[in-house]
């Protein structure tokens, strides 16, 4: 038979026991909490590949810009509004879809690359990053780029090619046989590179296209699933940039020409959503899919006002491309989460430190409001 101290556990060895226990499970929680900060750092796999050390190629290769994105680091900020066809309501349960309704878009066009003061290039890739503004506090934040498909399918090989494209300092270029040896270890990043040489390069930002490589998932209200890529096509012919426009001194002239497009009138882009069949890869960007997949232009995005970044505008926000209203889901791509870790890396980085204009700060801004 049991006694009434045994299972009130009052007596006072019994009360140090289960203060020792208790202290010691604290410790191993404490012991694991840390433990899981320590793996999620890297600090217990130095060799390992983690966002931390994807962001410090980054400042290595481009030195340091206290303040600034570790990539697309020049940019421009937007705002505009995105007016739904009614196309994409019956494929996804997102309300930006719905037919008539009027979603608040803020944004940014950048140039690829961590150098916030490069001259504005005809070859470097640019990119349109949107925010559309839901009700009740939803978001969805998309980031964009002007080429075909992405030139790496994983974050392993995102890294390797960091490492070889890395310049030599002996001549400021990268070293052609690590260059080489990349391609031959990654033929699917062979294949892009061609791809993504080939486009016509259009004469600006405005006459641009956009995609999202990656793929993503478009949820029905019934919650039937569609794998999709989308991309902002402009509503104005694209030309191609002449020589001499790729020639011009001035040095932010890709983002001038764009302010000066929003000031004339709105710069408008369609969301053209392709529908990917079940056998299209969705966990590689470098592939693109057929084209004679159907899409859907769902909406139109309107640009209204630009303003140079500054506090608490475009400047201060991480496009994560997981941060998707219900109605919008990502996929099993692999370059999805790792993205998502390297940006809130190089958000927290960029937000403590103390801040220098930008490049692009003698476009008279229009939106206040921005
Ligand atoms: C593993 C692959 C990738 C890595 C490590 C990477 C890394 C980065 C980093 C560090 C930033 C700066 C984030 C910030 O401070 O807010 C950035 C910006 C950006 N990236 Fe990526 N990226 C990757 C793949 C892609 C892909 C596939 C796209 C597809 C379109 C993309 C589009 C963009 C855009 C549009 C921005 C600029 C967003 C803005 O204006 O703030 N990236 N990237």
């Amino acid at each position: 038979m049991p006694r009434l101290n045994d299972l009130a556990g009052a007596g006072p060895a019994s009360n140090a026991r289960a203060i020792l226990l208790r202290l010691g499970a604290i410790g191993g929680l404490v012991a694991g909490l840390a433990g899981t900060f320590a793996y999620a750092g890297g600090w217990l796999s130095p060799g390992a590949l983690t966002q931390a050390r994807i962001v410090d190629h980054f400042e290595r290769v481009n030195g340091p810009h206290p303040g600034f994105r570790r990539n697309h680091a020049k940019g421009l900020c937007l705002a505009g509004r995105f007016e739904s066809s009614g196309q994409g309501e019956r494929l996804s349960r997102a309300s930006l879809f719905a037919a008539g309704h009027v979603t608040p878009v803020t944004g940014r066009i950048a140039l690829a690359g961590g150098q916030p003061y490069a001259a504005d290039a005809s070859t470097t890739v640019r990119s349109l990053a949107l925010r559309f503004h839901l009700p009740d506090g939803e978001e969805w934040r998309t980031g964009t780029n002007d080429i075909p498909v992405f030139p790496v399918r994983d974050p392993a090989a995102f890294d390797a090619q960091l490492r070889a494209a890395k310049p030599d300092p002996a001549t400021g270029k990268p070293d052609p046989e690590a260059l080489k040896a990349f391609f031959a270890a990654h033929p699917e990043s062979a294949k892009a590179a061609s791809l993504i040489k080939a486009r016509t390069i259009t004469s600006g930002f405005a006459d641009d296209t956009f995609r999202s490589l990656n793929a993503f998932r478009l949820v029905a209200r019934d919650g039937t699933t569609t794998p999709v890529r989308w991309a902002f096509v402009p509503e104005q012919a694209a030309t191609a940039q002449s020589p001499a426009q790729g020639a011009r001194p001035d040095t932010n002239f890709l983002f001038d020409d764009f302010a000066a497009a929003v000031r004339r009138a709105s710069v408008r882009w369609h969301l053209v959503v392709t529908l990917g069949a079940p056998d299209d890869p969705t966990a590689d960007a470098t592939r693109p899919w057929p084209a004679e997949r159907p899409s859907l232009n769902v909406g139109t995005v309107i640009v209204a006002e630009t303003a140079a970044e500054a506090d608490g505008n475009c400047r201060d926000v991480n496009f994560d491309p997981l941060v998707l209203p219900a109605g919008l889901a990502g996929s099993d791509d692999p370059l999805l989460s790792a993205r998502s870790a390297a940006y809130a890396q190089s958000f927290t980085r960029r937000a403590g430190e103390p801040k220098a204009p930008s490049a692009v700060h003698d476009t008279p801004a229009s939106g206040a409001g921005l």
